[in-house]
């Protein structure tokens, strides 16, 4: 069992990366379904949660069904951050996160996210003001440091151990890489075997299918996998990882009944929480993806997208798993779309 304060989780927890405008509560849904053990919420602006902005009062909707899970902060100031804190301890979710590792410019060049990691000693006041500000296990999710020069998680680790976080995950790039390169994993692993280190070490990065899960676990020895890009349109790679982790044997891929469903839940999930016109709305990004693989798709999904009510939206899907109901998938690699390439780096 691996513990987060007093929050307990199975053996090598799986856990659902944090991502804006991607981690709500219908996509949070599906990946429930498929065996994330851990997930958070998109990050929340503190100064956003302070002014009682809509959209930053809403990312706090979180239901009971999603248990164990963690709201997600940021900001760069010792008090708004301890108010904001104070705002969550009100929602009650699990535990609370402190975003110190997002790299886009509105955040990090305002001193918030990776921006912190320049300064360490102020990392360490904002994450005590966290800390003493609520009753929740508070964990911290970060990059390796700032950029190649100013690789300094390993010390960033031990202090935020010693300020009293419950758990750390690594995103194994810096903050200038953005999502460039490939993650590296080898400073994950050296805070991990470093014996001061008694908290949850959680790798995150490019983990894109059950074997790379495995051979990541195998070579860094975390705690946990944490998992973003690969989830988005294939919510089924956790129970995958689970499955191959356990019994060393990979599962087939969804059938076409399960893509539906995860389409059918995802899309409910979408209208409860967002209202028919936006839930039907952004539920179009969503098709491509957890239907790939199945052959001529594109004329069903044309119609989905394009389509503004629900009742006629189900009937196509029922019409998909009419035509290639017993179709046998293949499976296909996942790809990781670099999401912030246009976003300059200063
Ligand atoms: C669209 C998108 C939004 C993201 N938003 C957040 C966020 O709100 N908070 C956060 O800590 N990280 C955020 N991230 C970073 C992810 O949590 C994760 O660290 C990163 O994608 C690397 O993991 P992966 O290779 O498994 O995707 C975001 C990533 C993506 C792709």
């Amino acid at each position: 069992m691996v513990n987060i304060g007093n929050i307990s989780l199975p053996d090598f927890p799986l856990l659902l990366a944090p991502m804006e405008d991607v981690s709500d509560p219908p996509f949070r849904a599906v990946c429930k379904d498929n065996g994330a053990d851990l997930m958070y919420t998109e990050f929340i602006s503190s100064e956003g949660l302070i002014r009682d902005a809509i959209k930053s009062r809403r990312k706090l909707d979180i239901f009971d069904y999603e248990r164990p899970i963690g709201i997600q902060i940021f900001g760069g100031d010792e008090d708004s951050l301890a108010m904001a804190a104070r705002i969550v301890d009100v929602t009650q979710p699990d535990l609370l996160d402190i975003n110190f590792g997002c790299p886009v410019k509105k955040v990090a060049l305002k001193g918030a996210g990776a921006g912190v990691l320049k300064d360490i000693d102020l990392m360490v006041r904002l994450t005590d003001a966290v800390v003493r500000s609520t009753s929740l296990p508070v964990t911290v999710k970060t990059r390796l440091g700032w950029d190649d020069s100013m690789l300094n998680i390993e010390e960033v680790a031990e202090r935020l151990q010693d300020v009293g976080i419950k758990a750390l995950a690594i995103h194994g790039r810096t903050r200038c890489q953005m999502y460039k390169g490939e993650a590296d994993w080898t400073l994950i692993g050296k805070v991990k075997n470093n014996p001061r280190i008694r908290i949850p070490i959680f790798g995150n990065g490019d983990i894109d299918s059950p074997q790379k899960a495995l051979e990541y676990k195998n070579r860094y020895g975390v705690d946990g996998i944490m998992i973003g890009r690969a989830a988005i349109g294939y919510p089924w790679i956790f129970r995958e990882i689970k499955h191959f982790v356990q019994t060393g044997t990979v599962l087939p891929p969804p059938t076409v009944e399960e893509r539906v469903n995860v389409v059918r839940k995802h899309l409910q999930k979408s209208v409860e929480w967002k209202g028919a016109i936006v839930g039907i709305n952004e539920m179009r990004r969503h098709y491509a993806n957890y239907l790939k693989g199945l052959p001529n798709i594109k004329e069903y999904r044309s119609k989905l997208v394009r389509l503004t009510e629900e009742a006629p939206i189900r009937e196509v899907l029922d019409e998909i798993i009419e035509k290639y109901s017993g179709l046998e998938m293949q499976a296909t690699p996942i790809e990781l779309i670099n999401y912030h390439e246009k976003c300059p780096v200063n």
